[in-house]
């Protein structure tokens, strides 16, 4: 039986604890009490999800409303809030209940930002599914939707009152979204965590539950320091200004996480050519990028466009290019005013 692993997240408003254990929810039923769910509780999930836990969710918590709101990102909207609200309403949902999400990020930012807003805020237990969410979404207490004009637009902060991680469930993730999660989580490694670097290079050595309790705790020590995202929370960025560029480009052909793999691999090609670090640094991650199945070439993907459409990303202020960039392994630093001719000729040297 494997040891459960906690993490103790200081939040304005009080402290929650990440629990990271293998078969957490096989105990779920037993364990209710311990985590707030032994009162009224809607469980949101999606169909996918349902499928495959529903079953063991119903036994687990058997007076507790299943609410199923459809997989993939196009949902993450107000109308689908407007349906859940609606459907915690028919539950019966009141100021003490709880909303438990379990899903992946986009089951989090939604039920997580009907939480925050239904009767001005019901308790919200995550309980994230894919990597990408037990490691970067569902840390953090940021919960929102996409508008039409963009993504992430509305949201709020909302702390969880604990956060679940059964990576068992990380079994049935589809190898496209576990490498997609491995994006984040070298992203995590390279801001703060060469030992984790190595953990994904010796993956066959590595399991599961140990590469999510280092890749959370970096974003827990970004976001104590940082909650509301005034400084430091920034270096989440990481690799983010080369990858939404491409997202657009591609109009979301690429995944975020292979955006954010390349973005990876193009950022320390940046910081290398800024004089910032040596060349060992690209090396290393251009290696690891590539190890994890992520992409580290454009394949083709004009140059041009992605530099025009870093134009229209929110990290472009006052109408320079800022980047957050590395003096080395887990040294990471915000840069602005970067030539444009420099980003144009990283983009060209990994065409
Ligand atoms: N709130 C934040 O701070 C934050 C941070 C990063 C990303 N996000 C958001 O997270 C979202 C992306 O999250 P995601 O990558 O988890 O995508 P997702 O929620 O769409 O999940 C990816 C796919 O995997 C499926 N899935 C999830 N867990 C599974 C499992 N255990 N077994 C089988 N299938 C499973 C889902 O049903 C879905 O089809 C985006 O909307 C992004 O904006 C939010
Ligand atoms: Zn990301």
């Amino acid at each position: 039986m494997a040891v459960a692993q906690h993490v103790r997240v200081d939040a304005p408003g009080g402290s929650y604890e990440i629990i990271i254990e293998p078969g957490l929810l096989a105990q779920l039923g037993e364990r209710a009490r311990d985590y707030g769910l032994d009162g009224p509780v809607v469980i949101v999930t999606n169909p996918t999800l349902q499928a495959l836990y529903g079953e063991a969710l119903t036994q687990a918590l058997p007076n507790a409303s299943l609410v199923i709101m459809p997989d993939g990102e196009q949902y993450k909207t107000l109308d689908t809030v407007a349906k859940l609200y609606a459907d915690f309403v028919e539950a019966k949902l009141d100021r003490g209940g709880t909303v438990l999400a379990f899903g992946g990020g986009v089951v989090g930012d939604t039920a997580g930002f009907a939480a925050a807003t239904f009767l001005r805020g019901v308790r919200l237990v995550q309980m994230p599914t894919s990597l990408l969410s037990m490691v970067d979404s569902s840390v953090g207490g940021k919960v929102g939707v996409d508008l039409p004009q963009g993504k992430n637009l509305v949201g709020a902060f909302k702390q969880p009152d604990v956060v679940l991680i059964d990576p068992d469930v990380l079994h049935t993730l589809p190898d496209r979204e576990w490498r997609c999660g491995l994006g984040e989580t070298i992203k995590h490694g390279l801001l703060a965590d060469p030992a984790l670097l190595e953990m994904i290079s010796d993956s066959h050595k590595t399991s599961a539950a140990d590469l999510v309790r280092r890749a959370v705790q970096v974003k827990v020590d970004v976001v104590q320091t940082d909650p509301y995202e005034h400084g430091m929370r920034a270096h989440l960025n990481l690799g983010h200004t080369f990858a939404h560029a491409i997202e657009t480009v591609t109009e979301y052909g690429w995944a975020h996480g292979e955006a954010v793999g390349f973005g990876l691999v193009a950022a320390a090609r940046l910081s290398h050519r800024l004089g910032l670090c040596d060349a060992s640094v690209p090396g290393q991650v251009e290696e690891i990028v590539r190890q994890s199945g992520l992409p580290t070439r454009l394949g083709g993907l004009d140059t041009a466009a992605i530099y025009r459409a870093m134009g229209t990303d929110k990290k472009r202020q006052d109408g320079r290019l800022r980047f957050i960039l590395l003096r080395g392994i887990a040294q990471p630093d915000i840069i602005k005013d970067v030539p444009a001719d420099e980003v144009i000729a990283v983009l060209e040297s990994l065409q």
